[in-house]
């Protein structure tokens, strides 16, 4: 798949960081000797964890290039490491492993939360938040347009939709053996957006990428204009020509 583009992600920098800022209110840690971000993206997460754990060590983990560039740049004092999390292992002493939206494009993910979460030392947390979105519009038209269209057919693309994750009982029951407390919750964020229009810009930095890597490049922008009039016929415009973009979220706090 081609490289993540910090550029396309941080449009919605805002948006894209509250989710974080609230998970990071929920771990029971007043300090922390050790914290890593693991899929830090551009540092935007990595960022809020630094002046929550001034005193701490805070490394940023993520594999794509373009964010560990972006990353780097932004907090020049953090340690920055290019890694994939399918095989990656936590170093000892570590108090903290953090992670907002980026299990989701981890294809066992649940296998590797258990083994994170293993790998902390009594006390050590494991925040974990994943956009629980497969079932909304802009999620299955994704699927629908792939599925109709000259692109039709190209199995690539069949294959570019995530898996919806599992319930909260399913997590319940893979990490609460191994731990001393958990917290599971879901919010459902409504992001103000300023037309359909920027439903598509929103999704180009994250859920579309493995569908635009599909497509041969002369039909992306075909691809990109049905699914804008396909996101018009499902959100609709309010009272001021805006759209709300409903996103459920999952968040997950385990203490070992
Ligand atoms: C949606 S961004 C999240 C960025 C940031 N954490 C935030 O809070 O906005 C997901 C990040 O996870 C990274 N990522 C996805 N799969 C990964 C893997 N297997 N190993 C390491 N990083 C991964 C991507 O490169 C991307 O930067």
């Amino acid at each position: 798949m081609a490289d993540w583009s910090a550029t396309q992600y941080l449009k919605f920098e805002d948006e894209r960081t509250r989710p974080p800022r609230d998970l990071i209110a929920q771990i029971p840690l007043a300090r922390a000797e050790r914290v890593i971000d693991l899929g830090c993206g551009p540092g935007n997460s990595t960022e809020l964890l630094v002046a929550r754990y001034p005193d701490a060590e805070v490394i940023g983990l993520d594999s794509s290039p373009d964010m560990l560039r972006q990353a780097r740049e932004r907090l020049p004092k953090c340690a920055f490491i290019q890694a994939d999390l399918a095989s990656w292992t936590p170093p000892e002493r570590t108090n903290l492993l953090f992670a907002n939206a980026s299990f989701q494009w981890l294809p066992d993910h649940q296998a590797v939360l258990r083994r994170m979460l293993q790998a902390l030392p009594p006390g050590g947390v494991l925040a974990v938040q994943m956009p629980d979105n497969m079932n909304e519009p802009a999620l299955a038209l994704m699927i629908n347009v792939a599925g109709r269209g000259p692109w039709a057919g190209n199995p690539a693309l069949a294959a570019a939709a995530r898996a919806a994750l599992p319930r909260p009982e399913t997590y319940y029951d893979l990490l609460e053996p191994l731990c001393a407390r958990l917290d599971i919750w879901h919010t459902i964020y409504n992001h103000v957006m300023g037309g359909p229009g920027a439903i598509v810009e929103w999704f180009k930095g994250s859920a579309l990428r493995p569908y635009l890597s599909a497509l041969d490049p002369s039909m992306c922008d075909d691809f990109l204009a049905v699914y804008l009039e396909a996101i018009k016929q499902h959100y609709r415009a309010r009272h001021d020509g805006r759209v709300l973009l409903p996103f459920p979220r999952v968040f997950i706090v385990a203490m070992r």
